[in-house]
């Protein structure tokens, strides 16, 4: 049975890609872009992406492994699962395939991944669903892969960061501030190497690192 959550982006994949094209400055996806060049994938190359919404980050993945290589976008949603497999059709992309699942128990082998992504979505999940996710994300990475996060910077003007916080609060994220201004050092616990970095837009940051030997 679906929670109330996935209902909420059930609905809400319809108008997603309508309303992050009006509301962020992400002149030709550059934002996916830049993530997806940041998880060092080469060609023939496994890559997850967790959270994939409509697929956008995916589909940038797919176009980095190749024809060779493979991507799976993973999400609770059905709905946005729907959009992201049409995404792939009108780009005629066959190396890419959806998974329904909750990033806190990833249905995967160990060590299976060249590389995972997640693009603004990992502060929206709660405390113990977090902590689960990061430690699945580093099972299901190969040694010396790339774990490589984006998550939205501080929105600069008032009105926006209002918005921002009580879209968090009514999700149910109570402590996605506390995340949003640790992330560099609670992913550094799983990941060595960790670099943070803004994305060309100023409205994202980056953060990545990779899983150790063993
Ligand atoms: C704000 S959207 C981001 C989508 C995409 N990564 C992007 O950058 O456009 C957050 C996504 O996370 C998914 N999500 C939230 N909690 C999840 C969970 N516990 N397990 C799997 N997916 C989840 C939602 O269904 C939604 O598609």
């Amino acid at each position: 049975m679906s929670s109330l959550r996935q209902l909420y982006y059930d609905l809400f994949s319809e108008v997603y890609d309508a309303i992050i094209r009006l509301h962020s400055r992400d002149v030709g996806s550059s934002l996916r872009k830049f993530i997806a060049e940041k998880a060092n994938l080469s060609r023939g190359d496994r890559a997850l992406d967790l959270c994939t919404g409509t697929g956008s980050v995916a589909v940038e993945l797919a176009e980095q492994v190749g024809e060779k290589g493979f991507v799976i976008g993973l999400d609770f949603s059905r709905g946005m699962l729907e959009k992201a497999k049409e995404k792939a059709l009108r780009v005629h992309l066959n190396q890419f395939s959806v998974v329904q699942a909750n990033a806190s128990a990833l249905p995967f082998k160990s060590s299976c991944f060249d590389g995972v992504t997640c693009s603004h979505a990992f502060y929206e999940l709660r405390g113990e669903e977090r902590n689960k996710a990061i430690n699945e994300v580093a099972r299901v990475l190969r040694s010396g892969a790339r774990f490589c996060l984006m998550e939205h910077a501080k929105p600069e003007k008032a009105w926006v960061r209002l918005f921002f916080y009580i879209r968090i609060f009514f999700l149910g994220a109570r402590d996605a501030r506390k995340f949003l201004s640790e992330e560099g050092s609670i992913l550094g616990e799983r990941f060595k190497n960790i670099t943070k970095v803004m994305s060309p837009t100023g409205q994202s940051k980056l953060i990545y690192g990779e899983k150790g030997e063993g």
